[in-house]
């Protein structure tokens, strides 16, 4: 029997011990977990504001702070005005227009007095590159693959746009063709909100070589800007690999 061994008593006795210590360690547990859930408080329960909300805290009855004056997005000061909306620095709103009529009755604008004349970017080959792959992805559907106003979407019965290969439009300023993308032109919206600023550009660099393209005899003073930006682009990038080159060189003298 069990009982007569000498230490049977003491061994019960452990045995209680041991449960004991687990039971408490097992109500500390949980009485840790529960306290702890329990004061749990998310960020997202403090008091706050959701937007538009009304207060009555501000003046004006809005919990919403209106910007200061004047105060400018990082990145959205749009400075350059050439760059930002391709017309001239001291455009005049109420300028007079010539205007004829096409033979579909469309008004045409063939003077274009705010428009700037000069490219406010470097030309570059990669611009045009890149210009060809947006004019693909954007205006091709419409415009045709040279801009001839024979787009698929024309043929499916969609208003025909006028060619880039007649004087008025050979003759047009960069600064309406950024202007038409900007903003839209009579029957095409625009297309701000999809093409950033440089492509943009990119873009109008790219019709000016269609328009090159489809008439030899152009001599035009843009082609020769162009490759005149571009080569000083090239220089520039030339000078800053250089000394690039020269920096690791006093890096290893040091390390010897
Ligand atoms: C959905 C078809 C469509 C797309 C896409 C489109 N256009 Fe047009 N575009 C037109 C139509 C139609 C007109 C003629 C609008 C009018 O005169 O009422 C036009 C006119 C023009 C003109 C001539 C403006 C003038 O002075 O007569 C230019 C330049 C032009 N688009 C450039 C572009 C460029 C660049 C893109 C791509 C970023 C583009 N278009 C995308 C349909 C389109």
């Amino acid at each position: 029997m069990l009982t007569n061994k000498p230490n049977a008593g003491k061994k019960s006795m452990t045995f209680q011990g041991k449960n004991v210590l687990r039971f408490a360690v097992l109500v500390f547990c949980v009485s840790f977990f529960l306290v702890g859930t329990a004061c749990r408080y998310d960020m997202q329960d403090q008091p706050r504001y959701k937007a538009y909300k009304e207060s009555e805290f501000f003046s004006d009855g809005k919990a919403m702070r209106d910007f200061p004056e004047g105060t400018v997005a990082r990145g959205q000061l749009n400075e350059n005005k050439a760059l930002h909306t391709g017309k001239k620095e001291n455009a005049d709103p109420n300028a007079q227009v010539e205007t004829t009529t096409d033979e579909l009755g469309n008004t045409i604008v063939s003077s274009f007095p705010n428009a700037i004349e000069k490219m406010p970017i470097n030309v570059t080959k990669e611009t045009l590159d890149r210009g060809e792959q947006r004019y693909k992805i954007f205006c091709m559907v419409c415009h045709g693959p040279v801009g001839k106003g024979d787009g698929m979407v024309v043929r499916r019965g969609y208003p025909q746009p006028t060619t880039y290969h007649d004087d008025r439009l050979r003759n047009a300023p960069v600064g309406h063709f950024f202007d038409v993308i900007t903003n839209g032109w009579g029957k095409m919206n625009g297309y701000a909100s999809q093409i950033p600023v440089e492509d943009r550009w990119a873009i109008v660099a790219y019709i000016r070589a269609l328009q090159v393209s489809q008439n030899p005899e152009i001599k035009s003073g843009e082609a020769d800007s162009t490759d005149k930006a571009a080569e000083d682009n090239k220089n520039e990038t030339e000078q800053t690999g250089e000394a690039e080159t020269q920096e690791p060189a006093a890096d290893n003298g040091g390390a010897n």
